[in-house]
């Protein structure tokens, strides 16, 4: 099993065990004192951590995050807790209000209603050489989003990606689907790591890449 990041921990909530970060409740989790519950079943990355991948994640005020498909928060809010500043990407409106009210009690989650296939439309927001991308956007065109923005991270940075294969294609064999993504992704990073997130998200993959040389 990985290490997990500093700043989350496996604790027993509740009478079972969880992966756990310390904030403010997001989206009804058990609770602990200042501890909360991850879900892994509301959570790509918290299916990732609870499946052992290699993420790269140390947490930490240090390590910088872009989240791209922030929705309403329920996965960000737990990176922002453990790690440093996170910028947060998501285009529909109504999601991003909830995430503002995530951010409220989170001084290091930066919301951005912006569009992830147009990063020239945050760059000057987002700082370069981040440590991590986050991607869960779950539309078509998962590997072009991957891609347009490892602009952003650093030479030894980590995506850390999430595929839908229905987001894709609903009807071709999710294996196929993919190897299709990933094949697209390897024009800019190396994948260290693929692996299924069953039992937690049914036909979806994660990701660990890093980028290619320049
Ligand atoms: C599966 S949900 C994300 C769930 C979230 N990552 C979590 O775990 O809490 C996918 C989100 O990506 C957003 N999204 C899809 N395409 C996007 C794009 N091009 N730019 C920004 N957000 C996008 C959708 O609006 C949706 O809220």
């Amino acid at each position: 099993m990985s290490e997990l990041p500093e700043g989350v921990e496996r604790r027993q909530i509740e009478g079972s065990e969880h992966l756990a970060t310390c904030g403010e409740p997001v989206y009804g989790e058990p609770t602990d004192s200042e501890w909360r519950a991850w879900n892994p079943h509301r959570s790509k990355l918290g299916a990732m951590l609870e499946s052992g991948f290699e993420t790269g994640l140390e947490g930490g005020e240090d390590e910088r995050v872009l989240y791209l498909g922030a929705a309403s928060g329920t996965t960000v809010s737990h990176v922002a807790d453990f790690a440093g500043p996170t910028y947060a990407v998501e285009f529909a409106p109504r999601p991003t209000r909830d995430l503002l009210s995530v951010a409220d009690s989170r001084p290091r989650l930066f919301p951005l209603l912006k569009d992830a296939r147009k990063p020239d439309t945050y760059a000057h927001i987002v700082e370069s050489d981040l440590d991590v991308i986050v991607q869960d956007v779950a539309t078509r065109g998962q590997a072009a989003v991957a891609c347009t923005n490892r602009q952003f991270l650093a030479p030894d940075g980590r995506l850390l990606l999430s595929i839908k294969a229905r987001s894709e294609d609903v009807t071709r064999d999710p294996e196929a689907v993919f190897d299709e993504v990933v094949g697209e992704i390897e024009a800019e990073y190396e994948v260290l790591e693929r692996r299924r997130l069953d039992p937690y998200h049914e036909d979806h993959l994660g990701v660990v890449a890093r980028p290619l040389p320049e």
